[in-house]
């Protein structure tokens, strides 16, 4: 495997991993890639590494330009393992290369991983003379780390911004205009919803310090890099920043005996009725890092279970356990399920999404055992009632 050109004395040096299926909870039905990036100028410089079962992969692309054992700097954008995780074996290569990390996070997060190693700090607004070129650097806390970091290239004009703006997506292409624009950026998508998403203005931040930047490329951690859609993949995060949903619904549920699922049906005609699309996503079919990612683009959020065991079923429950932790704001949910006797499940999600600072638009909704016409009538009414 050889070092791919991004521009004149930039490659691409990572690793493509086209089986990986689940990332810490999120499928990854696409694989991944973990970018690495080598400078080559006076001083060469590599930019990030790859997870540390790649090493060998990395290793042999960048022999295939230089040898390993002259690179001079490793920056570190980012400590989590999937681009810190080659960096002992790196240093047994490359023994006399500084070590560089954002101050304080990310020299005692590479401390507490790989030992006690020399690193280097760096602030926002530091800038590495590497040879003829120079790289600057803006540090961007909780994007989603507390250690992230931007590395800009002066003279190319390329920004490293590590897991801003990645995707999980595996292919043998390196540009976004190389490879299915609306797979990148559907995976662009996912991955803010899913790892992200809690950290919206943080995001907002790291959009404005690199504003006054002059962009040429956006070269992430995961995925493919940005050069001719920069506009598109800017109007996709600044549209998530803002917090701005669709008028439209997902409708989110499990059920037994079909009950909650014949009321999932009623939910999205009444919503219909109204003249809102829904997305319905039950939780047998989907996973919940996808149903995340509609969640995040959408004003309304209907949620269905029977009531098992005096609660919901561990689906939604697990569901709602992921929802909460990824925080989306500004929506407005809706609460739903059948039930036999005690009929816990329903208020209990109420509860939930009350906790996740989510506005109701009415009362939880439950019918007992198998609905009536009569009552999925009087369901869809309810709800058309304070939809309208
Ligand atoms: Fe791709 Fe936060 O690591």
């Amino acid at each position: 495997m050889k070092a791919v050109k991004i521009k004149d004395n930039v490659y691409f040096v990572g690793a493509i991993d086209y089986k990986l299926r689940l990332f810490h909870g999120y499928s990854t039905e696409k694989g991944s890639t973990y970018n690495a990036f080598l400078i080559i100028d006076d001083e060469i410089t590599l930019i990030d590494t790859v997870k540390n079962e790649f090493f060998d992969e990395m290793l042999e692309r960048l022999s295939s330009v230089i040898d390993p054992k002259d690179i001079k700097h490793i920056i570190c954008n980012h400590v989590e393992p999937d681009h810190s995780g080659a960096l002992n074996k790196l240093l047994q290569i490359a023994p006399h290369a500084s070590v560089y990390a954002s101050s304080p996070s990310g020299i005692s997060g590479l401390k507490k991983y790989y030992g006690n190693i020399d690193i280097k700090p760096l602030k926002t607004g530091d800038i590495l003379k590497i040879g003829k070129t120079t790289l600057s650097f803006i540090q961007t806390p909780m994007v989603h780390w507390p250690d992230n970091m931007l590395t800009y290239h002066n003279e190319t004009e390329i920004l490293f911004s590590n897991d801003a703006f990645g995707q999980h997506y595996a292919v043998n292409k390196c540009f976004d205009d190389e490879v299915d624009l609306n797979e990148a950026i559907i995976q662009a998508k996912k991955y803010y919803a899913n790892i992200v998403l809690p950290y919206g203005a943080q995001v907002g931040k790291a959009l404005s310090a690199s504003s006054n930047l002059k962009i040429s490329v956006i070269a992430p951690s995961h995925g493919v890099l940005w050069r001719k859609h920069i506009d598109k993949i800017l109007q996709v995060y600044n549209s998530f920043v803002d917090e701005k949903s669709e008028n439209s619904a997902v409708i989110v549920y499990d059920t037994m005996w079909k009950s909650t699922e014949k009321m999932a049906y009623v939910v999205q005609d009444a919503f219909a009725e109204v003249g809102m699309s829904t997305d319905m996503m039950d939780l047998q079919n989907n996973h919940i890092s996808n149903i995340i990612t509609a969640v995040a683009e959408k004003k309304y959020l209907a949620i269905g279970s029977p009531t098992l065991n005096n609660g919901m079923l561990p689906s939604v429950a697990a569901f709602l356990c992921y929802l909460k932790g990824l925080a989306p704001k500004n929506k407005h949910f809706l609460a739903f399920g059948s039930y036999g006797w005690g009929g816990q499940s329903i208020p209990q999600i109420h509860d939930q999404l009350i906790s996740c600072g989510f506005s109701p638009i009415c009362d939880p909704q439950k019918i007992q055992y198998k609905p009536s016409i009569e009552e999925l009538a009087k369901l869809k009414e309810n709800i058309i009632n304070v939809l309208k």
